[in-house]
């Protein structure tokens, strides 16, 4: 089998409003979500998802994306994770030129579920680079970003940014603005997840922020204003010497920052009362900032902190189902087809 993998992310600023046009600050984390893919004889497409934090399933379908499988997993959660991956073979397969490659296709993730870390960009990020490297065309992680946010945005109606898939495929601290994507060398910063179990609806979400944004121009504005915080976060992580550990000084300007992100994105109705408890205990645990990463709705936070506060009081906040430091993930898609033989190998020995 072909493997590879993609990390998750979170947002350090600028999640909603990027959909606008407005620059976007995401980081990609150590949480990936991993892809093996066969090549078949045949047109069809058979995916076993292994762990999407939901129970696993395995389904079997064929050329057709309307040949809906039966399964005895709520349909919602089946639709989700195939709606992505139904569009990521898609991609794979105009970019072999083989409309009617079949493939065998193993999900494992262990990012969340729609719960704003980015686990749909991952999974069709890796998806995309194990289906074509399976039938030996290998693509540029840029030419990927760019087939993962089509497939997304096809998925989505419409209504996605490039800053997830993007992120995914190239890893590290990226800017993306529009077409505009780009990676920043920026400092390892001391990040803490909180994640309340849940999860939000990113298309019903986006489009709650549209609805605001087009009656009042103060919502318009306020999506202006998550822009005006991200060109501050830039600016300091653009002084900031991307080799040294982050000095006092620029973690409490940055959580600010991540403060005032969040006000707005509460102001624009995408926070929920389980982010807001996270995020009250972060702060009153003296993290540097927090705030609610990604759609919103449900799912996570993040906040900044060197020290273990965050995540001992996130771990006691009723709400919060698990808490942990977020490792940045220097790299972005890559093969494990060698990591994964020699899991086999070690298997088979013992
Ligand atoms: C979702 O992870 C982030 C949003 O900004 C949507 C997008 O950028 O596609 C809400």
């Amino acid at each position: 089998m072909t493997v590879s993998s993609a990390p998750g992310k979170v947002y350090l600023f600028g999640e909603h409003a990027v959909v606008y046009g407005e620059p976007a600050v995401p980081c990609a984390i150590e949480r990936r979500a991993t892809v093996a893919v066969e090549p078949r004889d045949d047109d069809h497409v058979r995916v076993e998802a292994e762990d999407l934090t939901l129970d696993g399933f395995t389904v079997e379908y064929s050329g057709d994306a309307n040949d809906r499988p039966d399964v005895d997993v709520p349909t919602p959660l089946v639709d989700a994770a195939m709606g992505y991956i139904d569009a990521a073979v898609e991609q794979a397969r105009d970019a072999l030129g083989a409309p009617d490659a079949g493939f065998d296709v193993v999900v494992e993730s262990d990012i969340p579920l729609g719960a704003g870390l980015g686990s749909s960009a991952a999974v069709v990020v890796a998806a995309i680079d194990a289906a074509t490297r399976s039938l030996g065309r290998e693509l540029d992680p840029r030419e990927i970003a760019e087939r993962a946010y089509r497939a997304e945005y096809e998925v989505q109606d419409g209504q996605a940014s490039r800053a997830d898939t993007f992120c995914s495929a190239m890893g590290g601290a990226v800017r993306v603005e529009g077409d505009d994507c780009r990676t920043l060398d920026a400092p390892n910063l001391p990040l803490v997840v909180g994640f309340d179990g849940g999860a939000g609806d990113t298309g019903a979400l986006v489009a709650g922020v549209r609805a605001l944004k087009e009656r009042y121009d103060f919502a318009a504005r306020t999506v202006g204003s998550i822009g005006d915080v991200v060109r501050a976060g830039e600016r300091l992580l653009a002084d900031a010497d991307p080799t040294e550990e982050p000095d006092e000084v620029l973690l409490s300007e940055l959580g600010r920052l991540m403060d005032f992100n969040h006000g707005l994105l509460e102001a624009l109705g995408v926070s929920s009362r389980s982010l807001d408890n996270m995020v009250w205990a972060a702060r009153m645990a003296d993290a540097h900032g927090a705030k609610l990463t990604g759609a919103g709705g449900g799912g996570c936070i993040v906040a900044l902190d060197p020290t273990e506060e965050t995540e001992t009081a996130l771990r006691f906040t009723p709400g919060c189902e698990d808490a942990f430091r977020a490792e940045l993930a220097d790299e972005g898609v890559r093969a494990e087809d060698d990591r994964a033989a020699r899991r086999r190998e070690d298997e088979g020995e013992s």
